[in-house]
């Protein structure tokens, strides 16, 4: 874990636009600095940096951020990646929390020895016509699996004491070569074709190996070792990010084989989860790389059973802006056997028709085809999909799949709101409140994380609770507060990873559409009026409808009536 404190102090001592400038050379337009977006296609510059809010926004396709943002996006780095890029950049060392809860930092001779192994297997590879001959039977040429790294496995039982002098050296066990028991030291991997798992910067961190004939396990996968999380790395990932990021789009299947032919047959933006769950680490990395992802499954129980799992740890990773699909292979299929048999055309072809996106899939799965039959049917729709929704990070996105299954479920507008929760993004609360709040609540948030010192001119207490986006405002006002005096893009940094970041990103973007002459304090002055009188006149309204006032509501109502709106 990086200290916040850290990143707000590297992101107050550099500047995004030269961060940016020197990966993307900018131009100079009014107060900002604008190019033609790197993360879309396009003629006309909508790329937008701006140096007083230390954020980026693209007006064509969405993307914004803050200088860690931007690296993360434009080189494909993690968090901890891009900050310790930037802190090299401006001369800074980055410290670790004490009890940091992250993996401990692996020496780097451990990968070193790693990639030793890797080149041991890939002449082992090259010396064996059986592991050759079971490669080309599987359809690969020698130029993918070079691009792939593959090797083989020799059977002997300590084969890896042709690859390192010393043999016995504890580091083998530790990064799960070998394994030790009471019979003594021996390889992990004998007689499998092993594919190399790399991460994101291309540093060999595990292994999967293949049997050649049948035997058990099919794939044999390196342990958790310093190096190797499997909840968090994806297969593939490295070798296909170039393009991944050119097609802005990403297909995730279940095998390494699946990965492998993919990318042969010219499906070069194909990863793999490595055997296990889709993990929402998984999920947010995957997002972080292309705006659509495609989840593709075997149409068999299983597939859909693991397709169920991607979604719910999905939900929590996506935001608005990204899509999210699934794809059924006909029972029996999987990529591999698919694109073999029917060519590339036709998967692609699957993938633009007949992916579902996910909020289809999610109200299907919920819901079933019509609308369920009984009232107990609907209240177990109900109780199902309200812990889903809570989770699913995208507002816009959350608030319209509340509204298809309330449809469905045959409940009005406000009802359907109360039994299914709000959306995270704040969904509507009262029917009869006038949708002109929420646009005033909204500005206020926009004008706050703005200028976040403002939050102090700001009483949370005038928050009417049950309008439309008062919750959110209210709990922004409270975590504002918390941040003192930092900058938008500090916190911006300081929302990773927390539910309010999604908010956060959209609230800072639009503020981006400001244009040269809005003047910020101006709009300040007239939100914060503007908020008072609803606040009063809602108090107000309430008083008077009660049939009995204590003493002290008395006077406060006639205080209020007195008082000219300020
Ligand atoms: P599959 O059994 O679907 O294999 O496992 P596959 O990918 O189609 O492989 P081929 O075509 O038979 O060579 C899917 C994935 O599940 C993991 C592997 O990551 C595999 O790629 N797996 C499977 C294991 O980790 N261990 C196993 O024993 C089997
Ligand atoms: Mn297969």
């Amino acid at each position: 874990m990086i200290p916040q404190d850290f990143v707000d102090a590297l992101l107050a001592r550099l500047d995004i636009v030269d961060v940016i400038d020197r990966r993307v050379p900018l131009k100079k337009a009014g107060q900002n600095y604008q190019a033609c977006c790197p993360f879309h296609q396009e003629k006309t510059p909508s790329f937008t940096v701006s140096p007083t809010k230390q954020f980026y926004h693209c007006f064509g396709c969405g993307a914004h951020g803050s200088a860690i943002g931007f690296l993360m996006a434009y080189e494909g780095l993690g968090f901890v990646e891009a900050v310790e890029v930037l802190a090299a950049d401006a001369g800074l060392a980055v410290p670790q929390e004490q009890g940091a809860r992250n993996r401990p930092r692996p020496a780097a001779d451990l990968y070193d020895l790693m990639g030793q192994a890797a080149r041991f297997y890939r002449e082992q590879l090259k010396a064996s016509p059986r592991a050759i001959q079971y490669l080309q039977k599987r359809g690969l040429t020698g130029e993918i699996a070079a691009r792939y790294g593959l090797g083989y496995a020799p059977a002997a039982y300590e084969a890896l004491a042709g690859a390192f002098a010393d043999y016995q050296r504890a580091e083998l066990g530790t990064i799960g070569l070998v394994i030790d028991d009471e019979r003594g030291r021996r390889d992990r991997f004998r007689d499998r074709i092993m594919f190399p798992i790399r991460d994101i910067k291309g540093r060999i961190v595990g292994f999967g190996g293949r049997v050649l004939d049948r035997g058990e396990p099919k794939y044999l996968n390196s342990p958790e070792t310093p190096l190797f999380s499997k909840g968090s790395e994806i297969y593939g990932l490295f070798e296909a990010k170039a393009a991944i990021r050119e097609k802005n789009r990403v297909l995730v299947t279940e095998g390494y084989m699946d990965t492998v032919a993919l990318a042969q047959f010219g499906a070069n933006y194909a990863v793999a989860t490595l055997g296990t769950a889709t993990t929402s680490t998984h999920a947010r990395i995957l997002l972080r790389h292309a705006d659509r992802v495609y989840y593709c499954f075997d149409g068999d129980n299983a597939g859909r059973k693991a397709a169920w799992r991607a979604l719910e740890n999905t939900l929590e990773a996506l935001t608005d802006g990204k899509e999210v699909f699934f794809l059924f292979l006909p029972e029996g299929e999987d990529p591999d056997s698919y694109v073999r048999t029917r060519g590339v055309a036709a998967l692609e072809a699957l993938l633009d028709k007949e992916a579902v996106p996910l909020s289809v899939y999610l109200v299907k799965e919920l819901a079933g085809e019509g609308m369920p039959q009984t009232a107990e049917a609907r209240a177990r729709v109900l109780k199902q999909a309200k812990p889903l929704l809570a989770k699913l990070a995208a507002p816009y996105l959350g608030r319209l799949v509340k509204k298809e299954l309330s449809q469905r479920l045959g409940l009005g507008g406000p009802e359907g709101d109360r039994l299914l929760g709000r959306a995270p993004g704040g969904g509507s609360g009262r029917q009869a409140a006038s949708p002109p709040t929420q646009i005033l609540y909204r500005q206020l948030a926009r004008l706050l994380v703005s200028e976040p010192s403002w939050v102090q001119q700001v009483d949370v207490a005038q928050v009417v609770e049950g309008e439309p986006y008062a919750d959110r405002l209210a709990q922004l006002l409270g975590w504002l507060r918390d941040q003192a005096g930092m900058s938008p893009a500090a916190l911006l940094e300081a929302a990773r990873e927390t539910p309010l970041e999604g908010e956060l990103q959209a609230l800072l973007g639009e503020a981006m559409e400001w244009g040269e002459t809005f003047d910020v304090a101006e709009e300040f002055a007239g939100a914060r009026r503007q908020m008072y009188d609803l606040w009063r006149r809602r108090r107000i309204e309430a008083l008077s409808a009660k049939a009995v006032l204590s003493e002290e509501e008395g006077r406060e109502l006639l205080e209020l009536l007195r008082s000219a709106p300020i």
